[in-house]
């Protein structure tokens, strides 16, 4: 799966045709294939590169972004959905850290002008045309962070007309809505963008959003958790969404994933939100983790066409697959060995068919990822929309980044950080560094006393490496050689008093 058929499915379903039998849409969504493309960096960087650059082309001069397009006009849907513009200054910060090519955010591209949606107006499919004016990728990037700044009541960013969520589209229409997930997205991205503004001798922008991301994080923890959990959001009348006082959608995985991913909550608010994920909507013996429970039905309430849903299915309380990877890569940052590794196995295609009881009831393709699995009676395993997901670019991210724990920092450095199984004897990764051509790197990694706590030592061609925090870390060669990392874990060393 990880070495070919989910880079497949990212590249040749999402980014290329852009269809498949469940949808043949062939259209660019602004969120969706710039996450495609952001989960090959390890591959193809520059295949990243362009699709920064090619978003950044479909952003409006007052900041917002076509929810999607079609070439060759860029003929799409102005929307008022409150993450899709936010997914650019998150992805291009994912990139400028991985790769550290900070001058993408200088690479110039054009805004587009179309007619601005009327008051009450939720979307509009028009034909926009090229502004007269162009800005760097950072400036692009700022437009959507500074128009992304409005609070609520609860001081937590306004839930528009949808977020990550699209079928949530009617909790915040009137304006007032907040979206508790808006809020950890923005806390996760807020740093790094400050840190660029600074960079570039951007004061008044980087204290703006240092304070923004400040009073988000307060925010979260003053209002948001909701004893157990974190709530989802508030509707335009205050009613919370997601509480344990719901009656549906007590809990949704989503915030309580990225309250880990964001990074500001508190450690034991996190641990226990991440705790009621895996009691409420992990299964094992469905093989499941849920976007939320319970799906909506007969709530007087109308979060939005997600209801329109049968109960169980797509993002209505089936298994969301794009989410549930969260839920796993959540799980390795919180340094859960025994839960990450089990759990995306868990949701690996292969493991839904791997007997003529589960073919029957999965009853979909087994090698690429489906986007949900059914959730409820009589349809509980069965697979839903195959091939054309973003969860298979996320699949991949979580594989390698969080389960395996390798990645790039700043293009640099190589760092190797498991988070696997103690039972697991150790695992080889060998990469071909993407524009080194001919660099080839081996790493092994030894678990000898069936204990991967932490890293205990490591060596580059034989010399020592730096471990620091359970991580080890090596220059990243592009002398077009082999070279071979060898990282042995073991149990942490104990801290010194
Ligand atoms: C679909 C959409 C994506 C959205 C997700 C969750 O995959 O393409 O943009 O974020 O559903 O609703």
């Amino acid at each position: 799966m990880v070495n070919a058929w989910l880079p497949y499915q990212t590249l040749g379903c999402r980014l290329w045709a852009r269809s498949a039998f469940y949808q043949s849409g062939g259209a660019f969504g602004f969120r969706d294939q710039l996450q495609d493309a952001l989960s090959l960096t390890l591959l193809a960087p520059e295949r990243a590169r362009e699709q920064i650059l090619f978003h950044a082309r479909h952003q409006f001069v007052e900041g917002d972004v076509l929810h999607w397009w079609h070439p060759p006009d860029s003929r799409g849907m102005r929307t008022r959905f409150a993450d899709d513009l936010l997914w650019l200054p998150y992805l291009a910060a994912t990139y400028v850290r991985a790769t550290g090519d900070h001058a993408v955010l200088d690479e110039p591209a054009r805004f587009l002008e179309g007619r601005p949606l009327a008051a009450g107006e939720d979307e509009a499919y028009l034909i926009p045309e090229p502004a007269g004016t162009s800005a760097g990728v950072y400036e692009h990037a700022a437009r959507a962070i500074d128009r992304s700044l409005a609070v609520g009541e609860h001081g937590l960013p306004l839930f528009g007309c949808g977020d990550w969520n699209d079928g949530m589209n009617r909790v915040g229409r009137a304006g007032r809505g907040e979206s508790v997930w808006m809020g950890w997205f923005l806390v996760a991205l807020l740093g790094d963008w400050a840190d660029f503004a600074v960079r570039r001798g951007e004061r008044s922008r980087a204290a703006r959003w240092r304070a923004h991301r400040g009073a988000l994080t307060r925010a979260l923890e003053t209002q948001a958790w909701d004893g157990e959990w974190y709530l989802r959001g508030w509707y335009d009348d205050g009613a919370p969404l997601g509480s344990r006082d719901s009656d549906e959608c007590r809990i949704d995985a989503l915030v309580q994933a990225w309250s880990v991913l964001a990074g500001s909550a508190p450690r034991e608010r996190s641990e226990q939100a991440m705790a009621a994920v895996d009691r409420m909507l992990v299964s094992e013996s469905e093989g499941l983790i849920r976007l939320l429970a319970p799906p909506f039905q007969d709530t007087p309430r109308d979060p939005g066409y997600i209801k329109g849903y049968v109960a169980g299915v797509r993002e209505n309380g089936g298994q969301y697959t794009h989410a549930a990877l969260w839920v796993v890569r959540a799980f390795a940052e919180l340094g859960r060995r025994d839960r990450a590794a089990a759990l995306l196995g868990m949701l690996s295609p292969i493991r839904h068919a791997g007997d003529a009881a589960a073919v029957r009831r999965y009853q979909v393709e087994p090698y690429v990822v489906a986007a949900d699995v059914y959730g409820v009676a009589p349809h509980v395993g069965r697979g839903g929309w195959t091939w054309y997901t973003g969860s298979s670019g996320w699949m991949y991210r979580v594989a390698i980044e969080s389960v395996l724990g390798v990645r790039v920092e700043g293009g640099l450095a190589l760092v190797v950080q498991p988070c696997i199984p103690d039972e697991w004897p150790g695992f080889r990764v060998d990469w071909r560094v993407p524009g080194a051509e001919g660099t080839h790197v081996e790493i092994v990694v030894r678990n000898p006393d069936a204990c991967s706590e932490s890293v205990r030592s490591a060596t580059l061609d034989g010399r020592p490496l730096a471990v620091a925090d359970g991580a080890a870390r090596s220059p990243l060669p592009r002398d077009g050689a082999r070279h071979r990392i060898e990282v042995v874990l073991g149990a942490a060393a104990p801290v010194r008093s």
